[in-house]
């Protein structure tokens, strides 16, 4: 898509929508602010990570001629971040269409392990954040009838495995959320639904393991491959825009067909 002036009416898959990305500065959430600024949306990023954020917003200025989008640094462990994020948006950009919950910690350790304060860390982050942010972004999501909530959720909260136990637990209860906020808002006219990543190949995943060692995993599905982190912000496209306006309550699975 060319790119576009500040003013003027918006072209692309997202016109005139406004959406909020949580874990914005992250890997699968900046690929998802690129494209969806690209496709005429104007986005509001969340991040902890303050510093990240700004470079993301660098490059999708560079990306994007006229691209608006703003950043939003807090903490969604603490409730109050939810409610400030809304209104900053409101303030902003007079509305929200869209809601990315993408935001996501890991815990790597065996149940038998797990200490209570990585259970609370965790919860508090990739489940009591998609609750709180959701609740405040309800009000203005009804308000346009065609209101969107992506919430990423993990392909392991659907298959089992060992060593991420308390991670999983989140994710799956994420599924469980989103189904029950797809039935409680369809005839608010808000849709809700959930993606599952497979393996995607974000700096997170280089930092932790190193480049070789991210090369030399086949991740278990049967493309046996990892995916660029652009490949789940696609389908995350497809299921804010109006393209998916009969989709919701869905569990989509971007994991390249797992388990192999
Ligand atoms: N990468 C994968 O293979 C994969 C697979 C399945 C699911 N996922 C899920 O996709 C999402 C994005 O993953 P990613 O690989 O891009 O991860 P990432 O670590 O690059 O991004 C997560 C972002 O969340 C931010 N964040 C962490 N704590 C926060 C807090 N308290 N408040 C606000 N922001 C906070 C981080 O700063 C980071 O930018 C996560 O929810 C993850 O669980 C990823």
């Amino acid at each position: 898509m060319s790119g576009r002036k500040a003013g003027v009416l918006r072209e692309g898959r997202l016109a005139n929508k406004v959406a909020i990305i949580s874990g914005g500065a992250g890997g699968i959430g900046s690929a998802a602010a690129r494209l969806f600024c690209k496709e005429g949306a104007r986005v509001a990023l969340v991040d902890l990570d303050a510093a990240s954020l700004r470079a993301v917003a660098d490059t999708v200025r560079s990306e994007t001629d006229g691209a608006e989008l703003m950043c939003i640094a807090t903490d969604l462990r603490e409730e109050r971040s939810a409610q400030d994020i809304v209104s900053q948006v409101l303030k902003a950009y007079g509305g929200i269409s869209v809601l990315v919950n993408n935001a996501g910690i890991r815990r790597y350790e065996a149940l038998a392990d797990a200490p209570w304060e990585a259970w609370e860390d965790i919860i508090r982050l990739n489940l009591l954040s998609v609750a709180s942010l959701s609740r405040a972004a309800l009000p203005a999501l009804r308000q346009g009838g065609k209101g969107s909530i992506i919430n990423v959720s993990s392909t392991y909260a659907v298959y089992g495995r060992k060593g991420m136990g308390a991670y999983d637990a989140t994710k799956s209860a994420v599924l469980s959320l989103t189904r029950t906020l797809a039935y409680e808002e369809a005839t608010h006219g808000v849709r809700a639904n959930a993606i599952c990543p497979g393996f995607t190949r974000t700096p997170f995943h280089i930092h932790r393991l190193g480049v070789e060692t991210v090369e030399k995993i086949t991740p278990p599905c049967v493309m046996k491959r990892w995916a660029d982190p652009m490949e789940m912000a696609y389908p995350m496209l497809w299921l804010a825009s109006d393209e998916a306006s009969y989709v919701t309550a869905a569990t989509l699975m971007v994991d390249g067909g797992l388990p192999e």
